[in-house]
């Protein structure tokens, strides 16, 4: 199997005025210290080009959230590929607050996954079922129906990565399990396998996401089947978000 190269993920959301995001740029100074993670951070549109140039040397990916699929055009509020890869190399797509609150569709996301990748953006695919579906014993009906459409006729680069993010998870402090995360991360690797290859699904780096801390960041990354973590609350802490890198580089090694 080749190696695949771990990734620490810290998505800002809608936090943080302009000094405050100075000052946790600041705390990241060292994190290129920790060897053999990727290390991306996603703040708001606002700050992506003042991140970008405070962290240009720290050897840190900046990503954007969000993006629309088309280059340019009439979407008013909205940010094409174009304009964010003047910024960014990275971007969040599919999160399950824009699934939930903003009424992202499979079939948009499936655009934006392809137009990222044409715009030589990376995406982080973000997929993960609510409270109601795991109660219901849907969890993996609803992961495999997204890979699907998500995914569909998509030309899958090596090393391209998933967020697994159960919504019950985040931000509410109560983590899914290592073995919740690891099994349902195994089985999103085994749909990648089933909808492109076994080789190509053995390079896709797959994060979880929900709740991760330092504390579980090292059990997480310590399962087969996770690469790494995405990160929400313990990414405004500077030192927590190192603590996690460390974590991930610590299990990885
Ligand atoms: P928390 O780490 O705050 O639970 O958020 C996870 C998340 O949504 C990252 O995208």
């Amino acid at each position: 199997m080749s190696k695949r190269i771990p990734v620490s993920a810290g998505n800002w959301k809608m936090n943080g005025t302009n000094a405050e995001v100075d000052a946790l740029c600041d705390g990241l100074a060292g994190i290129d210290q920790i060897r053999g993670v990727e290390v991306v951070v996603a703040p708001s549109f606002l700050q992506l080009a003042r991140v970008s140039d405070k962290l240009a040397t720290s050897g840190v990916h900046v990503a954007g959230q969000n993006m629309h699929a088309a280059a340019s055009g009439a979407f008013t509020g909205e940010v094409s590929p174009t304009q964010l890869r003047e910024v960014a190399g990275w971007v969040l797509l599919g999160h399950s607050e824009r699934r939930q609150h903003f009424c992202e569709s499979e079939e948009a996301l499936n655009d934006k996954v392809r137009s990222a990748l044409e715009h030589r953006l990376t995406p982080i695919l973000c997929v993960g079922e609510q409270l109601h579906e795991r109660e219901a014993g849907d969890t993996e009906a609803v992961l495999k129906r997204q890979i699907a459409l998500d995914l569909d006729e998509i030309y899958l680069p090596d090393g391209f990565v998933i967020a697994y993010e159960p919504v019950w998870a985040i931000g509410t402090g109560k983590a899914a399990s290592e073995v919740e995360a690891q099994d349902a991360c195994a089985y999103i690797r085994d749909r990648v396998s089933q909808l492109f290859d076994p080789a190509k699904a053995n390079t896709i780096r797959i994060l979880y996401g929900g709740s991760v801390k330092p504390e579980n960041a090292g059990t997480f990354a310590a399962q087969p089947d996770i690469d790494g973590a995405l990160v929400g609350g313990a990414s405004l802490d500077a030192e927590s978000f190192k603590g996690i890198t460390q974590a991930i580089a610590d299990a990885k090694r």
